[in-house]
């Protein structure tokens, strides 16, 4: 009956589950970063409120190719895709930022849920709403979580064949034995039987690499800044944002593109009740993006516990998705 579907419609709330970190982690790790030799600042932090709304504006740079690359690769092999993943039950989706990329699988794999974790909260929230009205049949349960440390789904969540997806090469953020360490983590949450598709950024010409973090419009740029005013803001920090600068290239011997925010001249920082002290050209590390041959990745996979079923790759090796069984 229409009159049911309308209300079940009506009814296709998600369920919203807040697991966050406590604040003063975020005091805790930015503290402990920048008294390191080379000072770092997790890139998780990135994710606030602004910080979320220009990924999402990188993501459309034409200069910035892993999201387009990959979004093609879902759309062109998303039956050979949901083929490869089967039957599924529960989607889990980790770092879902906005949900777009789910939408291409949605509609070939029709899970009965589908999870998404973030650690941004309203944004999180906002897309779980717009994806619960598009998709009235899928039950959705929103987590605010970070989920690099380890995680419990929700309780009524426990049973049926679960599929992770882990696009965009988030992977990339961590380095190499942590990736290892999160992939064990997923494979422990995911259970026998399940598997994980996950975007994986290649290895790949030193000068399109460059160009994908040094974008020509500056957003880039903004969205390395934007740590500097969050810590302002939320950490009581004075960093003056004219004296730091954008540093992002291409560390070949370690494979990975290296985000930097450079201080421009000698000078002192304070954050709440604690002072830093910066060199000029002394850099806080905020971002390492490791790039994976498809042979580097499934050797990292299998010794985590997967086995590697398929992997797709763009005409011009860009970009890879891969599937991986447990
Ligand atoms: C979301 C971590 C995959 O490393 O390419 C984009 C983040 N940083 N531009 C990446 C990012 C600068 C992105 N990841």
């Amino acid at each position: 009956m229409s009159y049911t579907t309308v209300s079940k419609r009506d009814s296709n709330k998600p369920v919203l589950h807040d697991y966050h970190p406590a604040p003063a982690r975020f005091q805790e790790d930015i503290l402990v970063g920048l008294r390191k030799p080379q000072r770092q600042i997790p890139p998780k932090y990135f994710y606030d409120e602004v910080g979320s709304q220009l990924f999402d504006v990188i993501c459309q740079l034409p200069e910035y190719y892993p999201t387009r690359t990959e979004i093609e690769l879902l759309e062109k092999y998303g039956e050979e895709i949901a083929q490869c993943m089967g039957v599924n039950d529960i989607l889990v989706e980790f770092g879902s930022g906005s949900s777009l990329k789910i939408r291409l699988l949605l509609d070939n794999l029709q899970p009965d849920a589908y999870l998404p974790i973030d650690i941004s909260k309203a944004h999180l929230f906002k897309s779980a709403k717009i994806l619960a009205k598009d998709y009235p049949q899928v039950a959705i349960h929103a987590i605010c979580a970070d989920y690099t440390h380890p995680l419990i789904l929700p309780k009524n969540f426990k049973e049926g064949v679960k599929s992770g997806f882990f696009p965009g090469s988030s992977i990339g953020n961590f380095e190499p034995k942590e990736a290892l360490q999160f992939l064990k983590q997923i494979a422990l949450l995911l259970g026998k039987g399940s598997g994980l598709l996950i975007g994986v950024d290649l290895k790949k010409d030193a000068d399109i690499l460059n160009a994908a973090y040094n974008d020509s419009q500056g957003i880039t740029a903004a969205f390395n800044l934007n740590l500097l005013k969050r810590i302002n803001r939320e950490l009581q920090g004075n960093f003056d944002l004219d004296s730091f600068k954008h540093n992002a290239f291409y560390n070949d011997s370690k494979g990975r593109v290296e985000m930097h925010l450079v201080s421009q001249k000698k000078q002192t920082v304070s954050i709440g009740e604690y002072i830093f002290e910066f060199q000029a050209g002394e850099t806080m590390h905020t971002e390492s993006s490791y790039k994976y041959s498809v042979d580097d990745f499934q050797k990292l996979a299998q010794a985590a516990g997967f086995y590697p079923k398929q992997v797709w790759v763009g005409e011009e090796a860009l970009f890879s998705v891969h599937y991986l069984c447990l």
